[in-house]
């Protein structure tokens, strides 16, 4: 059989569970056809005789499973940086949001911009990303919060997938703040989020998955489970901002419909952390967002190892709480202010993103059936991915067994 890419003299953190740390092999070589993993092994079990149409030695270098940013809000117009200098001289981003700042001063400037306004916009934050190695990302709306917004920015969603160089998956959060033209209608608003945006969404192929953000300058338990069984009918998979200002028991909602993730948990409960252990949600972790509010109360990584909970890792890229466009600054940020190790983050970053995102069979680890979404690397250590801040650590990166460019 002839395969499409041989790569050879690698040493391979395949993020595989239950082997060597990190899943290593120590040196590897892959073979690739059809955009997928179709072997991968030590070197010295490759038959001989194995042909393949391109051949490329990477001199020893580690290679990873693509990262996956699986929280993102990368579509938006505009930034917030005046909201992050009066949070420095002392606002909170509760007061700036009940003053009618926050989510909502996003929603005008996103209303406002073109579709190709907002692709451009998007594409620049999304060079951070890639630089870092990744090679999915998962997008929400949020920020159009009425139906031509949202669509709006779905579509330029799916479009950065078709021009970005990464796999996207979309999240559609029309319950992340009530719009300024529903202040006095807010039952009204939460009805067309669930009725009309969503299916309009969903049957134009724009949804992947369903959001919301459960918090009480947000929405509450109820109105999420409303949406939630919406999101059922329409057999479309859910996850959630959860717990991340105050324990509102969002971990538990979660688990009771049995959400990809539950995401923020910084005030998440010892219950709310087993409940999510026995409903196997991930726990998405953003330090970023942390970092950025200077928030005093990490979640409660001991409560997760111990109930079995896998943690992910993602940038939370948005204006309001979390700035960043590097997931490799996620990951010190995730050792550091959360204490994980730096095997941790980066199976935060790959296999564990992948399953937040209901894509474990395809992504996440270096496997045969897998896709060949690969990131090559100049470093000496895995550990490395977690360290430095602001090195240019990657060699290159392949998706779906192509460089790409
Ligand atoms: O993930 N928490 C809600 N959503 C974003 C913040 C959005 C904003 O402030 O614009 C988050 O942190
Ligand atoms: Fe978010």
């Amino acid at each position: 059989m002839t395969y499409d890419r041989l790569l050879i003299d690698c040493r391979a953190a395949t993020m595989v569970e239950g082997g060597a740390p990190y899943g290593s092999i120590d040196k590897a070589a892959v073979l690739i056809r059809d955009g997928e993993i179709a072997w991968i092994g030590p070197q010295a079990d490759l038959p001989v005789d194995v042909k393949a149409r391109q051949t490329d030695r990477l001199d020893g270098r580690w290679i990873t499973p693509g990262l996956v940013d699986c929280h993102t809000h990368l579509v938006f117009g505009g930034n917030r940086a005046d909201e992050f200098e009066m949070r420095l001289k002392g606002a909170t981003y509760e007061e700036i949001a009940r003053a009618g700042g926050g989510i909502v001063s996003s929603v005008n400037r996103t209303r406002g911009a073109s579709p190709q306004e907002l692709l451009d916009q998007a594409l620049g934050r999304l060079a951070g990303l890639t630089r870092d190695g990744v090679t999915t990302v998962e997008i929400k709306s949020g920020y159009g919060l009425d139906r031509e917004s949202e669509l709006k920015m779905l579509r330029v969603a799916r479009e950065v997938g078709r021009v970005g160089g990464v796999r996207v998956s979309t999240s559609y959060l029309g319950l992340h703040a009530v719009p300024a033209e529903h202040k006095a209608s807010r039952e009204l608003y939460v009805d067309i989020a669930i009725d009309e945006i969503l299916p309009a969404a969903c049957a134009e192929g724009l949804v992947d998955v369903v959001d919301a953000y459960c918090e009480p300058i947000a929405f509450s338990a109820e109105e999420v489970a409303r949406l939630f069984e919406k999101a059922r009918a329409l057999g479309l998979p859910v996850k959630l901002h959860a717990d991340q200002l105050s324990d509102g028991g969002g971990a538990a909602l979660a688990a009771r419909y049995g959400a990809l993730s539950a995401d923020h948990v910084e005030h998440t409960s010892e219950a709310g952390a087993r409940a999510m252990g026995d409903a196997g949600v991930v726990a998405v972790l953003l330090p970023g967002a942390f970092t950025m509010l200077r928030e005093k109360t990490p979640p409660p990584i001991e409560a997760f190892r111990r109930c079995g909970v896998a943690m992910a890792v993602a940038s939370d890229c948005n204006p309001g709480t979390s700035p960043v466009a590097s997931l490799q600054t996620c990951l010190t940020l995730a050792c550091v202010q959360f204490r994980l190790t730096p095997e941790e983050a980066l199976a935060g970053a790959t296999r564990h993103a992948a399953k937040a995102l209901g894509l474990q069979d395809r992504i996440g680890t270096l496997a045969a059936g897998k896709a060949a979404d690969i990131a090559v690397w100049n470093i000496e250590t895995p550990a490395e991915l977690s360290y430095w801040i602001g090195k240019p650590l990657l060699d290159r990166a392949y998706l779906a067994g192509e460089p790409r460019v």
